[in-house]
This record gives C-alpha cells, structure tokens and sequence, in this order.
C-alpha cells in the first residue's frame, strides 16, 4: 500500500489501538497507525490485572458483560498473540485474593461478595486464617477474604511488544508522529495531518488515543469522545530469589477507602498499584502517592519493606462518564472510537479488537459492545446564545471542512 494512504488509520498505538489494527489487519484491510512511540502509553504503567470479578462496581453490571466476555476470551487470545508474534505476553492464571484488614474493609467485602453472588460470579469467602494459608507473607491482622480463581494477570508491557510485533507481522504501517489535526472532507472523515505536515489518507479512521482522546483538534465537537485523564501511581519492587515465591497470586484490599493491590509476577517483579487522582494531565510522582502505596501495602503485606523498589510511575487512565469504554460508529460518517477503557483497558483488549475489527470490515458493533456505543452520550449543549442568530444562518453543526489529502 502507498504509505500515505491506507483502508484504517488508528490513531494512537496503545494496546487497544494496536489491537485493532492487529484484527483489523488479519481481516485483510490495509492498515496504518500513527504514534510517536507505539507500544507505549497506559499499559507502560498498568499492573495487567484482569479483575472482571474482584474489580466489580455497583451500577456497573453491563460493563460486567463486557469484562466477563473479554477475560473468558484471553487465553485463547494470548496464545494466537504469542503465536503470531512468537513473544511470551506473561498471561498467568494466578487468580486473585480480596483481603479485609478491619471491621470496616470486611463488611465492604461481604457486600462486594454478595454482589458478586447475585451476579452469579464465583468467588469463595475465606477466614483470615484461610487466606494466611494460601499466602503466609499476609498480616496476622487479615480479617477475611474473598479467593476468586478468575481473575488471572497478563504482563501489559510484555502485551504491546507482542501486539506491535503482530502489527508488523500482518504488515500495519507506522507511522512515528502526533496527530495534530483529523481531516474532515464532505462531512467525512479522511485522514490526519501529522504534526510535521504529513498528511494521511484513510477509508476510515479509528480515535485511540487514550486519554488524549478528546483533544484531536479537527473532530466537531458534538463527537469529541468525554474522556478525561485519571492519574494513577505505581510502585515496582523485585523479589529476590532467596524471597520467592513471595506471592502466588494477586493480593487486594481497600485500605482506609484506597484501593491497594500487588500483583506478582513469575519473573520477581511485584508491582504495587494505584493511586487514583483527578489532577488534569499531571503525571508526576509524588512522595505522597509512594508513601500511601508503600503504607497500605505494608499494611497487607509487612514484608514488602525488605525488597528492592525498582521503580516508580504514574500513567493516565482514559476516563468516561460511565466508566465504559466507546467503542464503535461516531455521528460522523468514517469516524469510529476506541477509547475510554478506564480502569480496563488491559482486561478489555481482546473483545475491543474482536468488536473495532468487525465494524471496521463493514459489519455491526457485536452483541456484547452495542452497549458501549459512543452515541449513548448525547452531545455537549450549545452554550445560551447571547445574540440571536442571523436568520439566514443555515449552516449546520459546524464540521471543519478541508482539501481531501
Ligand atoms: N484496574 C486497576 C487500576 O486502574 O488501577
């Protein structure tokens, strides 16, 4: 294909926007994606927990359909990837423990187990005496816990060299620059302008870009997708060989109404997650987040103090309204969305690039992503006219028109 022209062009070259272009691609569409540095963004932070169950929130009990179809698709999902790309993405099915360090968390939990039951989730309440069993480096003071067998991990790092190495493979092109501008021609989308002047040509052009998602200048902004930036801290400690196996699955608890949770991996590494601050584009580490992390993990797990802390950082989670994702068909005609995965952009990889790849070859949003359409948001209102229109103004909603590129 002409290397300025292709069938899809995915902006952003995260782990969704690779797996779309990755679907895409094995459907037989001529695919590019633009990103400065694909294989970066989120999933360079995230923990990779694929916590469909443990991870369940009140009145989010469609987005539970959606989590539950994606984290029953991974393995199958992992093994095409590591297949098609011949790397190892650190999929384990480890399996996860809820914990309770006081009367406060262990009536927070009974009431995640009870809904989780009237979900028909599987997860088993556990003593504390129990959950010391399972993982002996746990506090004397554990309350109780929730073992839920489900929710197993993946290596998000691991999973967008992989993804990448897959885009290669199947022959996406990248391109390596910022999308400054999207191109909008007869009401369409066409393109982007790269932030050097490049111009790029496309059938369709898939938004993916994350939490900057809602910034692409050029997309009118009745489709402008509602996501914001949810900051998030995180901390990576090693285990030494002589202290393995530290954990055998992933630990979590609310401590004092923060989320904490370890997750450990098979090579040593343990990562311990997550802040959740609404501080705009910021994504500096702070003394505070580290010690709040380390405090609560402590807490769970006095041992932590004596490993390596290998390192620190903060990524940014694409928010929505509903803490859903956008998936799908805007209003405007060759315009689709990818993006607004929030806390679940890991977990909801392979059933968003089963559902983007679908559209994209010119099918319908399947069964379980209708839910997720974009256009479940309304557009934002005009602000209050403070002078009357002309009443020959009969130009509709105002879509930024340019020369085909
Ligand atoms: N799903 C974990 C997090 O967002 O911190």
């Amino acid at each position: 294909m002409s290397r300025t022209s292709s069938d899809v062009l995915v902006i952003g070259g995260g782990i969704i926007g690779l797996v779309t272009a990755w679907r895409a691609a094995q459907r037989g569409l001529r695919v590019a994606v633009t990103d400065p540095e694909p294989g970066g963004g989120a999933a360079r932070v995230a923990a990779g927990m694929l916590a469909a169950v443990t991870e369940l929130h009140y009145g989010e009990e469609t987005l539970l359909g959606l989590n539950l179809a994606s984290a029953e698709r991974y393995p199958a999902f992992v093994a095409e990837l590591e297949a098609a790309s011949g790397l190892d993405t650190g999929y384990r099915s480890c399996g996860t423990l809820a914990v309770a360090l006081d009367t406060d968390d262990r009536a927070h939990l009974r009431e995640l187990h009870a809904l989780q039951r009237r979900s028909g989730l599987e997860s088993e309440w556990l003593t504390g005496r129990e959950c010391r069993r399972l993982e002996p480096m746990l506090a004397p003071g554990v309350r109780g816990g929730l073992r839920v067998d489900g929710d197993h991990q993946v290596d998000p790092r691991r999973l967008a060299t992989a993804l990448l190495t897959a885009c290669e493979r199947a022959g996406v092109i990248f391109h390596l620059g910022w999308a400054d501008r999207l191109s909008v021609v007869r009401e369409r989308a066409s393109g982007v302008v790269l932030a050097d002047g490049t111009r790029l040509a496309a059938g369709q052009v898939v938004l993916a870009a994350g939490s900057l998602s809602g910034r692409l200048a050029g997309v009118p902004e009745e489709v402008l997708p509602p996501v914001r930036p949810v900051k998030g801290q995180v901390l990576r400690l090693t285990v030494p060989p002589a202290y393995a196996p530290f954990l055998h699955r992933t630990v979590r608890a609310v401590v004092r109404g923060s989320h904490v949770y370890l997750v450990p991996r098979e090579n040593g590494e343990l990562v311990v997650g997550a802040t959740s601050e609404e501080l705009g584009w910021d994504t500096t580490v702070t003394a505070g987040g580290v010690y709040e992390l380390l405090r609560d993990a402590h807490e769970l797990v006095p041992g932590i103090t004596e490993l390596p802390l290998t390192e620190t950082r903060a990524g940014l989670r694409p928010g929505s309204p509903d803490n859903a994702p956008l998936l799908g068909p805007t209003a405007l005609p060759g315009l689709h969305l990818a993006t607004g995965h929030y806390r679940n952009g890991v977990l909801l990889t392979p059933v968003t690039g089963d559902a983007m790849a679908a559209v994209l070859a010119g099918g319908e949003l399947p069964e379980e992503a209708r839910p997720f359409s974009p256009l479940r948001f309304p557009p934002p209102a005009a602000p209050a006219a403070t002078t009357p229109a002309p009443a020959t103004a009969t130009t509709p909603a105002s879509v930024p028109q340019e020369q085909p590129v």
